[in-house]
């Protein structure tokens, strides 16, 4: 069945590598995840978001994860480490209905809360999910948000000061932070960028590391996350810029900083953004090359095939969680 993180994020830790946490919406995607995962032995965190229960629906969903396991062992994964973990809980009704309901992972996120209510609710959460061997993720430190003026202004790195009474009161297994990562396919603006003089590409401010050292020796061996960790990969912008997408100036996070990232105490890394560019590429492709194409299954099928290669290159060529399970 499924399983929860905590032995995958020790493993990781003294491995030094990262293990790949990949949102789902849609069947075409789980199966992405899934494939890469088996293919290169790979445990992965599967994360279903409020948007995405909105779109799919939490039953539908949670029905699917539990039926990737079964999936996997079919792709000839014998022991599949396969974790189905609430994205950004809001609250303490929402993170009890995915305990409830079988999910074998949540996150409260009460970032943007006061710190002493961020702990109270977290503590809450903990409380409740531990009971049923659920681990949870907390997060510390608030992320520069999408094209959100107001958002980016209050957005601030995690505090290394805070970070042993947090968890410490709050009890939580993992902690997410704030190093300069945002969610989203334009992390940076183009003034905070500089430019590749010959390709004229953006190149992105590295994340800051020394906050994520201090934040290391506060807590020595204990779990980091990584959010908003998309890399959005020029190749797939190109083709989507290609075939009548119009995406100027996106941006992600350079793999080098997340290979970097993957080898400290960061052992768990989001990336959802990715996984969208790459569909898109492979349906605006398709359908542009061929327009007497209406079965989904043609360019959905092609999107599958581009994910199932960038998560593959996550798993492989970035996070190193190949082989770990
Ligand atoms: O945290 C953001 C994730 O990429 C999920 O995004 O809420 O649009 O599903 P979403
Ligand atoms: P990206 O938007 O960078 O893919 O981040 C995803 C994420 O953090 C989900 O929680
Ligand atoms: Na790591
Ligand atoms: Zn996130």
């Amino acid at each position: 069945g499924l399983v929860n993180t905590r032995e995958m994020f020790k493993k990781a830790i003294n491995g030094g590598y990262a293990i790949p946490a990949f949102n789902f919406n849609n069947m075409e995607q789980l199966q992405a995840i899934i494939t890469a995962a088996a293919n290169t032995k790979s445990p992965v965190i599967l994360q279903v978001s409020k948007g995405a229960r909105k779109y799919a629906n939490q039953t539908l969903l949670r029905y699917m994860a539990q039926g990737a396991v079964e999936f996997a062992k079919e792709l000839g994964w014998e022991h599949p480490q396969i974790v189905l973990h609430l994205d950004h809980g809001d609250s303490f009704e929402l993170c009890k209905s995915c305990c409830d309901f079988g999910f074998s992972s949540v996150m409260i996120d009460g970032s943007a809360l006061p710190y002493d209510e961020n702990v109270a609710l977290t503590k809450k959460v903990v409380e409740y999910a531990h009971q049923f061997d659920v681990t949870v993720e907390g997060e510390l430190g608030v992320l520069a948000g999408v094209e959100d003026e107001v958002a980016s202004e209050e957005s601030h790195y995690t505090r290394p000061e805070e970070v042993i009474d947090f968890t410490t009161k709050t009890g939580v297994d993992s902690l997410a932070i704030s190093i300069g990562t945002s969610h989203g396919a334009y992390k940076f603006k183009p003034e905070q960028c500089t430019r590749d003089p010959k390709t004229g590409r953006l190149i992105p401010p590295p994340l800051a590391f020394d906050v994520l050292d201090a934040i290391m020796v506060k807590l020595p061996g204990f779990p980091i996350v990584l959010h908003g960790s998309s890399s959005v990969p020029q190749e797939y912008v190109d083709i989507i810029n290609k075939y009548g997408g119009k995406l100027p100036n996106a941006v992600g996070i350079p793999e080098d900083q997340l290979r970097k990232a993957s080898k400290s105490a960061v052992c768990k890394i989001n990336i959802d953004s990715d996984s969208r560019l790459a569909f898109t590429a492979g349906v605006r492709e398709t359908l542009a090359l061929h327009p007497e194409y209406f079965d989904p299954r043609q360019y959905c099928g092609k999107a599958r095939e581009y994910m199932i290669d960038l998560y593959t290159h996550k798993i492989k060529d970035v996070l190193g969680s190949d082989g770990k399970a």
